[in-house]
């Protein structure tokens, strides 16, 4: 079965995900609602939509837009027709009544039900229309949330299940698991239980917002929303509605019922209309205090708010065995939420599926966790786990596992795909070397270095295992969400706070020294980014002799943000690559001018596609749709060049003096237009003074040293600054930009 067109009922939230993705993926398709108006305001939702929900604006050519009335006879002519109505059954029935009449044979049809069970949904089609009837649960925002349940029914054909989700696998991208039909399915049952768990426990043991979100977070492998975070972020009334389903639809006894039950000071955020980040604010809110927004956190005790205090938990990556250990209340909340979870989840093995590898899998792709519960458990280890819990009774799993006590339980991971994943690969892989900030893996005759920083900051060790790693071809791709958000700025700030600047200067060569490695060395190197890959993360990238990028990632060199300019050759390799335009055989200038716009703007592209007319990407970079696949193509690409020979050295021609004034002027107009401030000025001219090739002329040569060293200069000129400190110490504390 291909899917070469697609009609997509109802063009709410997920609706238009749903659409905004099959655009992506350049697949046709109709967009129907109530009424023709309806449709037309998502397709400019979809438009106007932050994040993104396209890689690209033109992708919106592959949407029409209609209604049910008058367009209906667009689902005669689609092969998947895709029903995402509001969460009612009696119009859900309509719908499929008015679908069966119209389709063409053989067509898929599914519903995008986030909690009507699949006999309830089918009851009144015919066997041969069950055929071709299913569930196919995505997440919002569908362009950003990899997981995609698909729930068959008994009557299902098997063959086209499988072709469906092979096509959500490849052409959208989607970590596509298959469940039984069960409440909340996987992702969500778990997901919102483990949720519910973290947020009643910290009632129960008088922690305070910022405690629990700062332990039920990076220590535990979770997103740093942490559980009243990601509360704001879903909309608190949203999630008592999911409650409430979850009450009706699971048994009295199901341990999910003791913790989904309405908490009062949750029911009253929602009555005064604190529903999280679209609302007034919920358990954080922004506050205006003598006209400085500050963020405040609720008392969970008494509902009032006070200023929020980041708590410090001493270790922000993920350490369960530490964690669960600390003999102090933020152990025993981890311990107490960790193992409710593992016992819950394990508790429901083989009921909602019998693979609890999906479960592990379900919660990585729809929750963005590092690792599920059984992996934790795995972690903890089989022999502490039980020597730690207490009783598990009615537990098949842990009653089996308590008697085999076998530590290697687990087997494989991501049984869910057949596709060679990093995930999957890893455990087959000799493990050669790891540092504080990188690992390296020996598969077959190429290594894998993958960072294992927050958000995969680059230091020191980073480059040490870049360098080491290319004895053989080497393919540099992570699991973590991130490829990396650049260089780690605490790491360098340290350095300057100790007035240690020759190590600042030390680290810097050696960055650009690995970089100028990747390029030249013997092997070829490959890039394999999705996520964050932005400064220093992109001078890695556009230093690799291949790219093989999800469509998925912001890139870009950002470092005048915080006073600086790129030094690990980003500025060389912009200039390099805008250097090889027709504009530029014409026009010596075009190049550096063009850069100068791009990297002193910041500019970033949050797509692949984007990536590649500000030239972050070439076009030969491979742009992949599924995150999945990134491996096994990078592995393709090291097999079709066996006989590689590294690239010839870049010479640059620049202007020097007269091109740098031309750049000069340029700052004054946005100085003088406050578009820019003092600092903002001095960032810009050392920016010039590299991309015009500093003391040069048009007619002398340079090569990429001559350029690193210019970089360099520029680089530790800034970082000596007293206004670049303060704009890196603002960004880290803030995350925000400090305009000076
Ligand atoms: P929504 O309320 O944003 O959109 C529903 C759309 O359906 C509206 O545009 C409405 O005009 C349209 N509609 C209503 N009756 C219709 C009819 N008879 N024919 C055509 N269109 C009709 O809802 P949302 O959030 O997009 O949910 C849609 C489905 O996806 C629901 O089944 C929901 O349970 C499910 N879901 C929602 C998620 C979320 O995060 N919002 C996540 C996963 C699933």
């Amino acid at each position: 079965m291909e899917i070469k067109k697609v009609v997509v009922i109802g063009s709410g939230t997920m609706g238009s995900g749903i659409a905004a993705q099959l655009c992506n993926a350049n697949i046709p398709v109709v967009l129907l609602d109530l009424t023709t108006d309806i449709s037309e305001k998502a397709r400019e939702r979809i438009l106007k939509s932050r994040p993104p929900l396209l890689i690209d604006k033109s992708k919106i050519n592959n949407i029409s837009i209609g209604n049910i009335n008058e367009d209906f006879k667009e689902v005669g002519e689609a092969d998947w027709i895709v029903e995402a109505v509001v969460e009612r059954i009696d119009i859900k029935h309509n719908i499929y009544e008015k679908i069966f009449k119209e389709r063409k044979s053989g067509s898929i049809v599914s519903s995008n039900t986030s909690s009507i069970p699949i006999k309830v949904l089918s009851e009144k089609l015919s066997e041969e229309e069950k055929k071709d009837f299913c569930i196919t649960h995505f997440f919002n925002p569908v362009r950003y949330m990899d997981l995609l349940e698909i729930v068959k029914n008994e009557n299902n054909d098997l063959n086209k299940i499988n072709s469906l989700k092979k096509f959500c696998e490849k052409d959208l991208g989607k970590g596509t698991l298959i469940c039984n039909d069960t409440p909340g399915f996987l992702g969500n049952r778990i997901g919102v239980y483990a949720m519910q768990v973290a947020m009643t426990e910290a009632f129960k043991m008088k922690l305070t917002i910022e405690e629990a979100d700062a332990v039920f977070g990076r220590p535990m492998g979770i997103p740093k929303t942490g559980v009243f975070g990601l509360y704001d972020l879903i909309g608190i009334d949203l999630m008592a509605d999911v409650l409430k389903s979850f009450i009706k639809e699971l048994p009295e006894n199901d341990e999910f019922q003791q913790v989904a039950k309405e908490i009062p000071l949750v029911k009253k955020l929602i009555e005064t209309g604190y529903t999280g980040r679209k609302g007034k604010g919920g358990f954080y809110r922004m506050n205006k205090i003598d006209n400085k927004k500050v963020l405040e956190g609720i008392n969970l005790e008494n509902g009032d708010y006070s200023i929020s205090k980041k708590f410090n938990l001493g270790s922000e990556k993920m350490d369960i065995v530490n964690l669960i250990n600390r003999k102090d209340k933020y152990g025993e909340y981890a311990w107490s939420v960790i193992s409710k979870i593992i016992k819950y989840a394990s508790s429901l093995v083989p009921g909602i599926t019998d693979k609890f590898n999906d479960i592990d899998e379900a919660m990585r792709l729809g929750f963005n966790w590092t690792k599920g519960p059984f992996e934790i458990l795995k972690e903890i280890g089989v022999k502490n786990f039980f020597e730690k819990i207490d009783a598990f009774e009615n537990n098949k799993f842990l009653e089996d596992l308590s008697k085999t006590k076998d530590e290697n339980f687990y087997g494989e991971r991501q049984l869910y795909t057949e596709l060679e994943t990093l995930g999957k690969i890893k455990p087959k892989a000799i493990k050669l070397d790891k540092n504080n900030s990188a690992e390296i893996y020996r598969f077959n005759d190429f290594n894998i270095v993958e960072f294992t920083t927050k958000a995969n900051a680059l230091d020191y060790d980073s480059m040490d295992s870049l360098k080491n790693a290319t004895d053989k071809p080497l393919i540099i791709i992570n699991e973590a969400m991130q490829f990396s958000a650049g260089v780690n700025l605490s790491y360098t700030m340290d350095f300057a706070n100790k007035g240690d600047l020759r190590s600042i200067e030390k680290f810097v060569r050696y960055f650009q020294e690995t970089c100028k490695h990747l390029k030249y060395s013997k092997h070829p190197v490959i890039s394999a980014p999705s996520g964050l890959a932005l400064g220093g993360g992109f001078e890695v990238l556009c230093q690799s002799n291949f790219v093989v990028s999800h469509t998925n990632i912001v890139v870009g060199l950002v470092e005048t943000i915080v006073g600086l300019i790129p030094a690990g050759g980003g500025c060389k390799e912009m200039l390099w690559r805008w250097s090889q335009t027709e504009e530029a055989k014409n026009d010596p200038d075009y190049a550096p001018l063009k850069v100068f716009d791009i990297i002193g703007y910041a500019k970033t592209a949050t797509s692949a596609i984007e990536a590649e007319p500000l030239k972050y990407l070439k076009p030969e970079d491979k742009k992949i749709m599924s995150r999945n696949s990134l491996l096994s193509i990078s592995k393709e690409i090291l097999e079709n060049n066996q006989e590689f020979t590294a690239p010839k050295e870049c010479k640059f021609k620049l202007s020097g003096k007269p091109l740098k004034e031309k750049m000069i002027k340029l700052l004054e107009k946005l100085y003088n237009d406050k578009v820019i401030l003092d600092h903002g000025m001095e960032v810009g001219k050392k920016l010039a003074n590299v991309l015009s090739g500093g003391e040069t002329s048009i007619d002398k040569e340079l090569s990429e040293d001559d350029l690193y060293k210019l970089e360099l200069d520029a680089f530790m000129n800034l970082i000596e600054s007293q206004k670049t400190q303060e704009r890196i110490k603002h960004t880290l504390a803030t995350g925000k930009p400090l305009v000076n």
